[in-house]
């Protein structure tokens, strides 16, 4: 076995874990605008030619405006999928029951959250930053997929938090500490969160053959596809923020938003499929799988 995770200590270890959204960020808190809010690592602001050093700095509050409402989007179809998976076998193992029920409540913990941070920001950013949307459609169109593969894709997403925090602390100490701590509480919960998709990805594996396999892959990259166009779309919108804030068309826009769009391919994608433990329950499932993935892991770099 690769991994020993089971319902049980999953659970045990999650109620351990757990906290309460004022620990992260009362209703009534600021965030600090006269800093980044996102590490460096993956919004990439600091690398963007042609901006002076706050111009850089607003783009990377636009990214966390993005960040913020990207998180939304996704635990917002991802709430369902996993009250879906726990559904049917609500009289069957009592901890994975429960574990589910509480991966489900914890998901929707953070959709609060998200939202109370997106309130802050709101409040005090000078200009609209328009999103890609609306959830609801989006989640539909991931959700009409085989819930295998969009077990992988929620799978990816939980490691790749673990990625965002290590990030966050490793970069500079220069962000607002309160985004920092954002990506810290929110990794706490989705490592174990990880484990339980981990389960959940096998037991929809099982009894697949390589070929079926090979299908799900393919609606995995259907997936990806369609987030990596919300992203390209999204990055438009960022830099339509960036304009209205600075006051001034970028003359450079096309170099900026090929930059900015690989940054959140790397944010909400790369730094996924790239992930150890990921790719380790890949190649358990099919090394044929692993390798496709892997092959397609450089695009989103
Ligand atoms: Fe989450
Ligand atoms: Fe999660």
């Amino acid at each position: 076995m690769y991994h020993d995770f089971n319902f049980k200590s999953t659970l045990a270890s999650s109620l351990r874990a757990q906290w309460e959204l004022d620990d992260v960020l009362r209703e009534d808190q600021e965030l600090d605008f006269s800093r980044n809010m996102m590490p460096e690592s993956l919004a990439r602001t600091a690398a963007v030619p042609g901006l002076t050093a706050d111009e850089q700095r607003v783009l990377n509050q636009i990214a966390a405006h993005e960040y913020l409402s990207m998180f939304g989007i996704v635990e917002e179809f991802l709430l369902p999928f996993v009250l879906d998976q726990a559904r049917p076998e609500l009289r069957g193992d009592d901890w994975r029951v429960r574990a589910l029920l509480n991966f489900a409540g914890e998901e929707a913990k953070h959709i609060h959250l998200f939202k109370r941070f997106h309130a802050a920001f709101v409040r005090r950013f000078p200009v609209e930053c328009q999103v890609i949307g609306p959830s609801e459609a989006i989640g539909a169109e991931i959700l009409r997929h085989d819930p295998f593969a969009v077990s992988l894709v929620i799978l990816m997403i939980e490691w790749m938090t673990q990625q965002h925090y290590l990030g966050s602390i490793k970069d500079d100490g220069d962000i607002d500490p309160l985004f920092k701590s954002l990506m810290k509480f929110h990794w706490m919960e989705e490592a174990q969160h990880a484990k339980l998709d981990t389960l959940i990805v096998e037991a929809l594996a099982e009894g697949r053959t390589e070929e079926q396999i090979d299908k799900a892959i393919d609606e995995f990259f259907e997936i990806g596809a369609f987030l990596d166009d919300g992203l390209k779309q999204q990055t438009i919108f960022n830099l339509d923020a960036l304009e209205k804030v600075i006051g001034r068309k970028l003359e450079n826009r096309e170099e900026i938003e090929a930059q900015q769009h690989q940054a959140g391919r790397w944010t909400f994608i790369g730094s996924g499929m790239v992930h150890e433990r990921f790719k380790a329950t890949l190649k358990q499932l099919s090394p044929r799988a692993a390798a496709r993935i892997a092959e397609a892991a450089p695009l989103f770099a």
